[in-house]
């Protein structure tokens, strides 16, 4: 994997965030070319880790065998069909990280027997945490499958699904997920006030707690559940807030939320098809 050349179009936040994951990873940075129409930033990001930089996409990719379109969905049209002659004659893998794109508009794009995998990262991939769905075409092979794993797990964790639409129940759950729990420590470092902690107090215990749930839950042989049992004695404490938070239909919010998180993403994906 290390040998391949990658190219990213677009070297805005994600890109720059994957391109310094690989770096991290060992991939040499000499294999790796990003393309902008912002100068500046090209400049800054071939500073920063020493890759190739182009403002010409196609030149970019003239010797890549994978390319990482990492543009806005609002300008994916225009990048991909300009860079579908310099595609056709090189046949990379294509990996797009643009939401909402479906892979059949990619081929029509950039030409129907383009390998493309489309993915979903979230926002935690800029700190090499991130969490990615990923779904290839039917004509994306072993090696090339493997190839765009490696690449995002550069940024995090890898999930496949089998089916396209799938990427829109990703959306719902880590894409737009670290919001929910972000919103659930606002409400907590706002109760923790109200019970009398000063306000960095309640801050630091609220992040710290996250964190290490989270990491019991990770790296626990027993799922959240189980874990969840184990620290709500009878008659304790945890039982009273967790049946404060049954009661009050914790459960059926978190899927109301979760539903119209999902109806959204097809209905934005449907706009920007349109
Ligand atoms: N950020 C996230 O958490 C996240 C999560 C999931 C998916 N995504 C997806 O990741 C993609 C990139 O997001 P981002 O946050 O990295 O956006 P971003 O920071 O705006 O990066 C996009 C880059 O593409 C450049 N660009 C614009 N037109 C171009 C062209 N014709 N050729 C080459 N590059 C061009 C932009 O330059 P200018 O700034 O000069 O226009 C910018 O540097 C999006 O499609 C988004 O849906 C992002």
């Amino acid at each position: 994997m290390k040998d391949k050349k990658i190219a990213f179009i677009g070297a805005g936040n994600m890109a720059a965030a994957l391109i310094k994951g690989l770096i991290q990873d060992g991939h040499p940075a000499e294999n790796i070319t990003a393309s902008d129409p912002d100068r500046d930033k090209l400049n800054l990001i071939g500073e920063q880790t020493g890759i190739g930089v182009n403002s010409d996409n196609s030149a970019a990719i003239a010797d890549a065998d994978v390319v990482v379109i990492a543009v806005k969905p609002q300008v994916i049209e225009a990048v991909a069909s300009g860079i579908s002659t310099a595609v056709a004659e090189r046949q990379p893998l294509v990996i797009s990280i643009a939401a909402g794109i479906p892979t059949s508009h990619l081929q029509q794009w950039l030409g129907e027997t383009t390998a493309i995998v489309r993915s979903m990262p979230n926002t935690p991939a800029m700190l090499q945490a991130g969490a990615t769905g990923l779904f290839a075409a039917a004509n994306v092979n072993d090696e090339q499958h493997s190839l765009a794993e490696s690449i995002m797990r550069a940024v995090g964790l890898t999930i496949w699904v089998e089916q396209e639409s799938l990427i829109d129940a990703v959306t719902a759950v880590s894409g737009s997920g670290p919001a929910y729990f972000f919103l659930f420590m606002e409400h907590m470092i706002r109760a923790a006030k109200v019970l009398g902690l000063p306000e960095e107090s309640a801050h630091l215990l609220t992040l710290q707690t996250a964190l290490g749930a989270s990491r019991m839950a990770l790296e626990s042989d027993d799922n959240p559940a189980t874990l969840r049992t184990m620290v709500t004695s009878p008659g304790g404490t945890t039982e009273q807030a967790i049946n404060t938070f049954e009661t009050g239909g914790l459960e059926q919010l978190v899927m109301d939320a979760m539903r119209a998180a999902r109806d959204r993403s097809v209905e934005l994906s449907s706009q920007i098809q349109d």
